[in-house]
């Protein structure tokens, strides 16, 4: 029986995630959760060498969809499953929304390939589709984000795409939130360090995963 929790966070690059989801673990790990932290595509052996395959290596839209769910399947078998049925809190810096904002949206990939490969890859063995409970996304003007960006580290081969890109992922990002508004919490990440780490910490507690006392 399941009894763990599974958040996952989103949002396009530059968007300041990583940064948060390290408050998300201290507030957890507060109250005496055993915690996993890991990110997509990667978190087993096997999908972090897809994952640099998948940041580096050119190759068509399709192989690419196939690759982040062969990752993602290895990572839910291996590290995911195991945590949520051992009672953890599993924190993933980034999950499926990634793939349908990534490949639907910004490479233009077949939506409904993709729901296909999410019934697959995510079928629980009672005929569910695992999901996250919550989804922490960090919305940002994607003009903002760039501006980000530019200041940062050599681009991967998403991060080197140009600002329209973003843009489409962030449309299909938001189609997704909209389309199941009950499993997303939007924050406003243009807003100061500060104020984006309590709007997370406070989005947590109102839904019901984190108590109060730890924001
Ligand atoms: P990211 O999560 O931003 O990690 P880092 O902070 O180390 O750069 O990088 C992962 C990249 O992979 C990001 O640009 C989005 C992309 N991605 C997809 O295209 N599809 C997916 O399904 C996932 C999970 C990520």
């Amino acid at each position: 029986m399941q009894t763990g929790i599974f958040i996952s966070f989103e949002g396009i690059d530059g968007a300041g995630k990583s940064s948060h989801l390290q408050a998300v673990a201290d507030a957890f790990r507060l109250q005496g959760k055993t915690l996993v932290q890991t990110r997509e595509p990667g978190g087993t052996a096997l999908a972090e060498k897809l994952r640099e395959l998948v940041l580096h290596d050119a190759m068509d839209p399709l192989c690419e969809a196939l690759l982040v769910f062969a990752a993602r399947r290895d990572h839910l078998q291996q590290v995911i499953e195991p945590a949520l049925a051992r009672g953890e809190v599993v924190l993933c810096d980034r999950f499926t929304d990634a793939t349908f904002a990534y490949q639907g949206g910004g490479r233009g990939f077949d939506l409904q390939v993709l729901s296909q490969l999410e019934q697959w890859v995510q079928a629980l063995p009672d005929g569910r589709l695992r999901q996250p409970d919550l989804t922490v996304w960090f919305e940002i003007n994607p003009a903002v984000a760039a501006q980000r960006l530019a200041a940062a580290r050599v681009p991967d081969r998403f991060e080197s795409q140009p600002q329209t890109f973003f843009q489409l992922v962030h449309e299909a990002y938001e189609a997704r939130a909209r389309a199941e508004a009950q499993r997303f919490a939007r924050i406003a990440a243009d807003a100061p360090m500060e104020a984006v780490r309590q709007a997370v910490l406070n989005a947590l507690s109102a839904s019901g995963l984190l108590q109060a006392e730890a924001t």
